[in-house]
């Protein structure tokens, strides 16, 4: 068997002598996943018409499908986009709202979303209505009852994110999707960070649209997103660019959007190849243990809160800062715990404090976070590795 830790990282090109300890915002890609885009690129330059023309449609339906069965739904109703902001982008931006009608998120939105709900706003009238979630979170209960606290008659649309951004935070997503449908709203789901860090079976959770990550937790090279729509809820769905398959159906119109570079998409049957040969059950269970291990200590070291309980999370979780930082330029100490300590971790500002998201990936080892914990707790001063 595979073992996870250190030994895995010579898998991944993650440089030497840096805790990487943010796979959460970006990824990181396995050098065989890399390998296997470099081959659908190889295969297109030696004749770009005959890829391109002929062999490209059926290849990204093949790969479209093996996306689909990983996440329980059918081959037809999803489709490829360059990220996850993509997908949030084609269902906000192709929404016929009027004067009135109500948008209803929460506070741990991400920002991306959020500011096209307000373009959305903009153009439409409609009006943007903010769920406040207050840290920490004590369970999955209280963020249904701050959700349904703010569906109004007016409200259409709910946005909802499975993973939140700021802390790692799973929503009730099936729970809080019945409550819209009962009121007539339409749900759309930011699921950026939940393909991969949790089991997913997207038609199962009663929602409209569902927009996803592959570049994030499961493996793939950067620029792969996807959105799954409700075989209802296709028509009038269009990608943010308008191209030959306008009108010609949900599939048709996002995958051709104009001449791109397609590896990305392509080679997602190999990235979930790379997961299944790690095991899904092994992977979610290595990662969640390390992530949540870490965070208590460090909640313990640091004598602040994480953001909610150890079974509201994945492998991703925030601990507010001690006191003593908590005044800090978020993004000066980003980069100077990057720059000179050699350490990635995002702070967020929420709630008036700031948090330290850790993530936890199959590369990461205990160790990996020992350094930043004792960095935040001030018994390390000066430059270390
Ligand atoms: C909840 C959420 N939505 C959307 C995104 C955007 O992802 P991408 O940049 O891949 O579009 C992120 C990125 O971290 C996220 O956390």
């Amino acid at each position: 068997m595979i073992s996870f830790g250190r030994s895995l990282r010579r898998r991944f090109l993650l440089e030497r002598g840096t805790d990487f300890l943010n796979h959460g915002s970006f990824g990181a890609t396995p050098r065989a996943v890399l390998a296997s885009a470099q081959r659908w690129r190889l295969r297109m330059e030696a004749n770009p018409d005959r890829f391109l023309r002929h062999e490209l449609p059926g290849a990204l339906r093949a790969a479209a499908g093996r996306l689909a069965r990983f996440v329980h739904a059918e081959e037809r109703d999803v489709v490829f986009v360059e990220n996850a902001t993509s997908g949030m982008n084609a269902v906000l931006r192709s929404l016929e709202l009027r004067p009135g009608d109500e948008i209803l998120a929460t506070s741990h939105v991400y920002n991306a979303v959020r500011q096209t709900i307000l373009e959305v706003c903009r153009r439409t009238g409609a009006k943007f209505v903010e769920a406040k979630i207050l840290l920490p979170v004590s369970d999955g209960n209280s963020l249904v009852k701050v959700v349904k606290e703010k569906f109004s008659r007016r409200t259409k649309l709910l946005v909802l994110d499975h993973i939140a951004s700021p802390t790692g935070l799973i929503f009730p997503v099936k729970r809080i999707a019945a409550l819209a449908r009962k009121r007539g709203a339409k749900v759309l789901i930011d699921g950026a960070h939940a393909p991969g860090q949790i089991p997913l079976d997207i038609p199962s959770l009663g929602v409209d649209w569902y927009a996803g990550n592959c570049h994030k937790w499961l493996y793939a090279p950067k620029g792969c997103g996807f959105l799954w729509s409700r075989r209802g809820a296709q028509a009038g769905i269009h990608p943010p660019v308008i191209s030959h398959g306008y009108g010609k159906g949900f599939a048709a119109e996002f995958d051709w959007t104009g001449t791109r570079d397609f590896s990305a998409w392509l080679s997602v049957p190999d990235a979930l190849d790379f997961y299944a040969s790690l095991g899904a059950a092994r992977i979610k269970s290595y990662c969640h243990q390390l992530a949540m291990q870490k965070a208590r200590e460090m909640s313990l070291a640091w004598q602040a809160p994480c953001d909610g309980p150890p079974e509201l999370h994945g492998s991703l979780i925030a601990i507010r800062l001690p006191e003593r930082l908590q005044r800090r330029d978020p993004q000066r100490l980003i980069k100077e715990w990057m720059a000179r300590r050699r350490i990635v971790v995002p702070v967020m500002p929420y709630g008036g404090a700031l948090w330290a998201r850790i993530s936890a990936q199959v590369y990461n080892d205990p160790r990996d976070y020992d350094r930043l914990l004792a960095i935040v707790s001030g018994s390390i001063s000066g430059n270390s590795r």
